[in-house]
């Protein structure tokens, strides 16, 4: 099947690499020269375990090459996936002008049938606006050309992209056209062979399903930090809680982990976006405003522990950060509760010694001209000198460190753990003073 992709970003990457590792003919569009000089060049400019390798086969296989060329692009690909970023406009909706501008590209350039699929995420509604950009295109051009659109969410998650794609749970198809179905059908073949993981429904059904999916999984989190700040109150300890709780299958143990609030690109976007579709239409969404409303006071937690241990005195303390992306196993920061904590500890004062396996570069990149902000080689450099630790972010490589080692570094031997890795009984064997999230009355 010839496939082009529209856009080089995370999904439009991950995508493209996976289809053309199961034989497809893949033409990967971007309108970022340098983006794509770097692909063709064999670099990829996100962090993503295993993708490097398949891209690298797959291109020097010919079955997947990059371009700029948007003529070139649209000619290439019966199917015609749509993978570009719909960043949140200012009132938290999402924004489509990139979404619109592939539309209007591919009905500028087509001279057959194409099936326009969408993997962005957009509000419901989107395929009604797509199909029309590309046929305002066409009429304007006399052309009467067959085209179908396709609603297609994808749900990788950061860091297991590649084997979310390779085995997907579902694979969500939106659509009003046989034509296009069976298109759908053959290009996902591979990956659905075993087990039937397709599911076709109409269009906006399947652009509701991206949305309430991550949703719902926000929901759940915002939920057990709910949980967690009563543990506090009450003297439980969330992790027994929490096992107790997910051992009845109807709640199951997936995605019931407390901590320092839920970031990255997808969750705080999408619980605002379909907030925002829904106060388009005269619905007040009381829940998913609460989800989001827990999840922004949950960023700061970690903050309130450090200052209220420091007794509000943070201005000069030196605080060693573990942990900076959003979550193990990817360098990406956006929307990331380190950076609620960080930049709270600097307006206090405090000056961070920050380590993160993976996201140095990006924290140079955000956070450059920071003062008050060392970054440092490796999770010891950063404990020197320092007054307390706080950890964001699960590595792995945090999960068994020299808790004497550190005890002797730090000059409080506090640690302040936002992913619960630890027992405190453990720590305080080393002489360590350890709190947590929602684990008993003196956190
Ligand atoms: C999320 C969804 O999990 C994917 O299914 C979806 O495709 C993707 O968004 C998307 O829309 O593109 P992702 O944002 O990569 O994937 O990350 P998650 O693994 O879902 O984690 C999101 C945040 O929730 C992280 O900050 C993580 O630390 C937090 N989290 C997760 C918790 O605090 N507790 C949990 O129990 C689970």
């Amino acid at each position: 099947m010839k496939i082009t992709i529209f856009g080089t970003g995370y999904v439009g990457l991950v995508t493209g690499a996976c289809l053309a590792d199961v034989g497809h003919d893949v033409v990967c569009m971007d309108v970022d020269q340098a983006k794509i000089d770097k692909l063709i060049g064999g670099q990829i400019p996100i962090y993503e375990p295993g993708l490097e390798p398949i891209v690298k086969h797959n291109a020097e296989a010919g079955r997947l090459s990059f371009t700029t060329d948007t003529e070139a692009a649209v000619a290439h690909g019966e199917l015609q996936f749509i993978a570009v970023g719909t960043p949140p406009d200012e009132d938290g909706s999402a924004d489509l002008q990139y979404v619109l501008a592939v539309a209007r590209a591919i009905g500028q350039h087509m001279d057959g049938y194409k099936v326009v699929v969408d993997k962005s995420t957009v509000p419901v509604g989107t395929g009604d606006k797509v199909r029309d950009a590309v046929r305002a295109e066409l009429d304007r051009r006399g052309l009467e050309l067959d085209f179908d659109v396709v609603s297609n969410p994808e749900f990788l998650k950061e860091g297991a992209a590649i084997n979310d794609f390779m085995k997907p749970d579902r694979i969500v198809v939106g659509t009003d056209s046989d034509r296009a179905r069976e298109l759908l059908r053959e290009t996902y073949y591979p990956f659905n062979r075993n087990h039937d993981r397709m599911i076709f429904m109409d269009i906006r059904s399947a652009e509701l399903t991206k949305y309430a999916a991550n949703a719902m999984l926000a929901t759940k989190i915002s939920f057990m930090n709910e949980i967690a700040n009563l543990s506090e109150r009450l003297g439980a300890d969330v992790e027994a809680v929490r096992r107790g709780i997910g051992s009845d299958p109807r709640i199951g143990y997936h995605f019931i982990y407390p901590g320092c609030g839920y970031g990255g690109s997808c969750f705080p976007k999408d619980v605002q976006a379909l907030a925002r579709t829904a106060a388009g239409c005269d619905y007040e969404a009381r829940l998913l405003n609460a989800v989001e409303s827990v999840n922004l006071s949950q960023k700061y937690v970690l903050f309130d522990k450090v200052s209220h241990y420091f007794q509000g005195q943070l201005d000069g303390k030196v605080i060693a950060v573990w942990g900076l992306s959003f979550k193990p196993n990817t360098d990406d920061m956006r929307e990331a509760p380190s950076r609620a904590l960080m930049e709270a500890l600097w307006k206090a004062g405090a000056k961070v010694q920050a380590f993160d396996p993976e996201a140095m570069s990006e924290t140079q990149r955000i956070y450059g001209d920071q003062d008050g902000l060392t970054l440092c080689g490796t999770k010891e450099q950063a404990l020197k000198g320092a007054d307390a630790l706080v950890i964001c972010t699960e590595w792995k490589e945090f999960r068994s460190p020299d808790f004497a080692s550190i005890a002797a570094t730090l000059s409080e031997p506090v640690v302040f753990d936002g992913r619960n890795l630890y027992e405190a009984d453990m720590l305080s064997r080393h002489g360590l003073i350890y709190y947590a999230i929602g684990r008993g009355r003196n956190q």
